[in-house]
């Protein structure tokens, strides 16, 4: 996992807790890295998350929320780094259906050693898309956030709903996702 995804959750951290706090919880978390992340390195999903289960434990928030919100933030990020993409997309569900062959695409060709899911969609109709999520990752709750924080985005109501069809070694999560009339 690219180290820019632990840059990042660590700034989302600090901002929650403060930077003293996050510093002790990634000394107790006796990481393989020692917790110090640089933006183009490579590092373990494990590590992401061990961070994610010590932050869990701090705040008494469960992991799958922390994920989720973790998400959000992500694509916030994305949106001040990569404007590009989402500035052709005329709403979340385009940005959505461009994702597999566009968007991670690019992202492939910038950093050839990126560990990326798969996504397929399939158009229900001009409101509706559906959205599956396959990674030998854990991070369903990571994508849940990040569509959220597409959908607010394009500010445009939707509603999600999702279903969880993991298997073992595989998480798969199926979202359908549908915009306000
Ligand atoms: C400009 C927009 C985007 C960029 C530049 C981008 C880039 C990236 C990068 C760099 C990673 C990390 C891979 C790694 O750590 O090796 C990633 C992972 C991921 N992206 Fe995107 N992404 C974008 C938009 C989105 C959106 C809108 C979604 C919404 C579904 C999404 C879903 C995901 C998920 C779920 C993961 C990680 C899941 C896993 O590894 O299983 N991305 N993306």
């Amino acid at each position: 996992m690219k180290g820019m995804v632990f840059v990042e959750l660590l700034q989302m951290a600090e901002q929650a807790m403060g930077e003293e706090a996050v510093d002790d919880i990634i000394e107790s978390c006796d990481l393989p890295s020692g917790g110090a992340y640089s933006a183009v390195g490579n590092y373990p999903c494990a590590e992401l998350m061990t961070l994610v289960q010590a932050f869990s434990a701090h705040t008494g928030a469960p992991e799958n929320d922390l994920q989720r919100a973790f998400g959000r933030w992500m694509h916030e990020r994305f949106v001040v780094s990569y404007p590009a993409f989402f500035r052709d997309k005329p709403d979340a569900l385009a940005m959505l259906a461009a994702i597999e062959g566009e968007v991670h695409v690019e992202v492939r060709k910038l950093y050839p050693d990126v560990e990326l899911p798969t996504f397929e969609t399939e158009r229900l109709s001009p409101r509706v898309l559906r959205l599956t999520y396959r990674s030998p990752r854990p991070l369903s709750d990571f994508c849940h956030g990040l569509v959220e924080g597409c959908l607010d985005h394009f500010g445009r109501a939707a509603v999600i709903e999702r279903r969880d069809l993991s298997r073992p070694g595989e998480s798969v999560a199926e979202f359908t996702i549908t915009l306000a009339a």
